[in-house]
């Protein structure tokens, strides 16, 4: 038992922190679509601290501004883009270059969602979701992807997806479509583009807490009636540092042979869903004991 905290411990001490070394990512310029707020900052503020330009985007201005002027003038470069938009895509792209001299890296982090019931969704509704999360990691990847093809140079891209990508989800379709799609896209472009030096990958998260998200999904009306750390195995919420350090190992080049991964970080929350059995955490020792009894004696029978 001792043992078992002490372990306990060590971790909690860790997922804290930064993990790679200074420097890790000297050299990397990386657009973080939905870069200033919630993950996408976590994920922006630990590239600068390895060392990487990084140009961020969304469609408030005051918000990058602000995450800019928190994390530094110099090496963050804020861009207004509307993902779903392919020409505004297409000149931050360019802005970037002119900006840094370069790009070589992409995080897909942008994204819009809400939790409702398929049926009460119109067809806008159904449309926004797709649109951002689907069409805008296209639009980004497509822009990105031309551009290092012609320039020949080798990048990493990184999408965020969730892990309903693949179980599906109700009540966030749009969304889970969207996720799938991208999903599909990560693997496919593994193996398309891999001959241009680019690397595609994916993160899966479970639940970190953003504002973002939490105001659309786990609302404090709903939130306070559902305990979400009791959904997840280890009993606890993500930290966005851990997100952060998955994000920069997958970007950075020591991750040079990572290619069409999905790396799920959720404490085994879609595991515990999934597993048959797994609801049988409920019964006590007690029962255990009564039930292995009932077992014994009915393998004894047949
Ligand atoms: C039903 C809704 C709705 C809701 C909007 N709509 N909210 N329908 N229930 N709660 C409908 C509108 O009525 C409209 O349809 C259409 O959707 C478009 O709405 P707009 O507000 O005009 O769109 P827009 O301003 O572009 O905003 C997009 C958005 C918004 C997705 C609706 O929430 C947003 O900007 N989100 C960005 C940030 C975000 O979502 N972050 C969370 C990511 S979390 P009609 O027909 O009326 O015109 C995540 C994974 C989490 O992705 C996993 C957690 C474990
Ligand atoms: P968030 O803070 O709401 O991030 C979403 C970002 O996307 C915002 O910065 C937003 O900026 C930007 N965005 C939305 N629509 C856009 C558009 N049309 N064009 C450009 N930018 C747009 O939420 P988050 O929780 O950090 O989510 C980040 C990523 O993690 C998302 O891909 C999400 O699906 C994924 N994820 C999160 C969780 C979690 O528990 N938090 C779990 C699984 C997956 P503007 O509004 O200014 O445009």
């Amino acid at each position: 038992m001792a043992l078992v905290n002490g372990l306990f411990l060590t971790a909690m001490s860790l997922y804290t922190q930064s993990m790679l070394r200074d420097g890790s990512l000297e050299g990397k310029v990386i657009w973080v679509t939905g870069g200033g707020t919630g993950l996408g900052k976590s994920m922006v503020k630990y590239f600068v601290e390895l060392g990487a330009k990084v140009a961020i985007s969304g469609r408030r201005e005051e918000k990058l501004q602000e995450a800019a002027a928190e994390i530094s003038i110099e090496n963050v470069f804020p861009v207004v883009c509307d993902v779903r938009e392919s020409n505004e895509v297409e000149a931050t792209v360019k802005a970037i270059v002119a900006h840094f001299g370069t790009l070589n890296g992409l995080v897909n982090n942008a994204a819009g969602n809400f939790i409702s019931p398929t049926e009460r969704l119109s067809h806008r509704a159904f449309d926004v979701v797709i649109d951002i999360v689907l069409k805008g990691s296209k639009n980004c990847t497509l822009s990105c992807g031309k551009y290092w093809i012609e320039n020949k140079i080798p990048a990493s891209v990184l999408n965020i997806v969730t892990t309903y990508a693949w179980t599906g989800s109700g009540y966030v379709v749009p969304s889970a479509t969207a996720k799938a799609g991208v999903l599909a896209m990560t693997r496919s472009l593994a193996v398309e583009w891999a001959k241009y030096g680019m690397r595609h990958n994916a993160i899966a998260p479970g639940p970190f807490p953003t504002k973002g998200a939490w105001d659309r999904l786990f609302p404090k009306e709903m939130s306070d009636k559902i305990n979400l750390e009791s959904r997840v195995p280890l009993k606890r919420v993500g930290h966005h540092q851990e997100l952060a350090n998955l994000a920069a190992y997958l970007m950075s080049d020591f991750s040079a042979y990572v290619n069409g991964e999905v790396v799920t970080i959720d404490g085994g929350e879609w595991l515990q869903g999934a597993g048959q059995f797994n609801q049988m955490e409920a019964i006590t020792q007690e029962e255990w004991d009564f039930l292995e009894k009932i077992v014994r004696a009915n393998q004894k029978k047949s």
